[in-house]
């Protein structure tokens, strides 16, 4: 009996030991400090910057994810991996520097210099100077309100697990040599600092968390009717009347606010990056 005993505390032992290891070393990874400098941008206060900034919210998703009026939603909630709001803008706002909400757009680092994760950081990391002026201007013009969402993040044992072994990434990304103003091919700017959120160029992308699947850009786009192209963007209604999942939900809750120029920048621009 005393060998079947031995096992049982070898057992326990090394599921307190992994534990120990599962818990403290994603703690590592969750709280580290995040030195990145932070940006020299000045909140814009011309009101047609902000009213621009607010577009720009829609456009890029911040109201997607963090809720059509911006005070904060649920974006992720899968209990065994993680449960993290996006937080109320306003919020977020009262208590930062313009300094520390360019950092967490640009680079990804939350106001207590620690690592965000899911700002999509890989697109509004090319953002302009001026455009990351703008979101600020328009965030500090948001009110807050009782019923404004912040919440700590949790993250679960299968989250933690996705993080030590590296399948789940945090949102940091110390990137620089963004343009000061908008670059005048505005379908490049436009495909890299939006559709790059979830797609890639020339290659399907899958979404770890999520399983979501974004088809090639270029391919997908290129061949795309130009008008049945602003259906789907302004709609969410792709050819076919079909619904596409994420894609329609990111078009009616935010891409509806590209103009018709734009959209036919981001083809023409996309149309040059076909691989022949
Ligand atoms: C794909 C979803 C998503 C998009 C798009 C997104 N955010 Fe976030 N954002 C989040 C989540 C989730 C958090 C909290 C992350 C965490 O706690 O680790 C966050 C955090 C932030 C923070 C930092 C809050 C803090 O306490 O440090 C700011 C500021 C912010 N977002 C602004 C924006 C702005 C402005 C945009 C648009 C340019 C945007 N976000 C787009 C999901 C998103
Ligand atoms: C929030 C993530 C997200 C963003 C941002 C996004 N896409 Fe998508 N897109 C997807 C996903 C996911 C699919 C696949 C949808 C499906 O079939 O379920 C998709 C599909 C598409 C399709 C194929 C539609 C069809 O007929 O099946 C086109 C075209 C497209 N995206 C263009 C764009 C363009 C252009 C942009 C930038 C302006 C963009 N997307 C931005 C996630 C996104």
């Amino acid at each position: 009996m005393r060998w079947v005993r031995r096992g049982i505390t070898t057992l326990v032992g090394l599921t307190a030991l992994a534990l120990v290891v599962l818990y403290g070393g994603s703690a590592m990874l969750l709280d580290r400090r995040a030195d990145v400098e932070l940006p020299q941008i000045k909140a814009a206060t011309n009101p047609l910057d902000i009213l621009e900034g607010g577009r720009l919210a829609r456009i890029e998703g911040c109201l997607d994810c963090h809720g059509g009026d911006a005070r904060g939603r649920l974006a992720f909630d899968q209990p065994a991996i993680a449960r993290i709001t996006a937080p109320a803008l306003a919020r977020v706002a009262e208590n930062a520097t313009d300094g520390q909400l360019a950092r967490a757009i640009r680079n990804g680092v939350s106001i207590e210099a620690r690592p965000l994760f899911m700002m999509p950081t890989q697109a509004l990391n090319r953002l302009s100077d001026e455009d990351l002026a703008r979101l600020i201007g328009w965030m500090r013009s948001l009110q807050t309100s009782a019923f404004d969402k912040v919440a700590p993040k949790e993250v679960g044992p299968l989250g933690r697990f996705g993080l030590l072994i590296g399948k789940f990434q945090d949102s940091v990304t110390r990137t620089g040599g963004q343009p000061r103003r908008r670059p005048a091919d505005i379908g490049r700017y436009l495909v890299e600092t939006v559709c790059l959120e979830c797609h890639l160029i020339d290659r399907e992308k899958i979404e770890p968390a999520t399983g979501h699947a974004a088809p090639p850009l270029a391919a997908m786009v290129a061949g795309y009717d130009p008008a049945a192209l602003r259906t789907l963007l302004r709609t969410g209604k792709a050819v076919g009347n079909r619904d596409v999942g994420l894609m329609s939900e990111a078009s009616r809750k935010g891409l509806y606010a590209l103009t018709d120029p734009e959209i036919d920048s981001i083809q023409a621009y996309l149309r040059t990056q076909l691989r022949r």
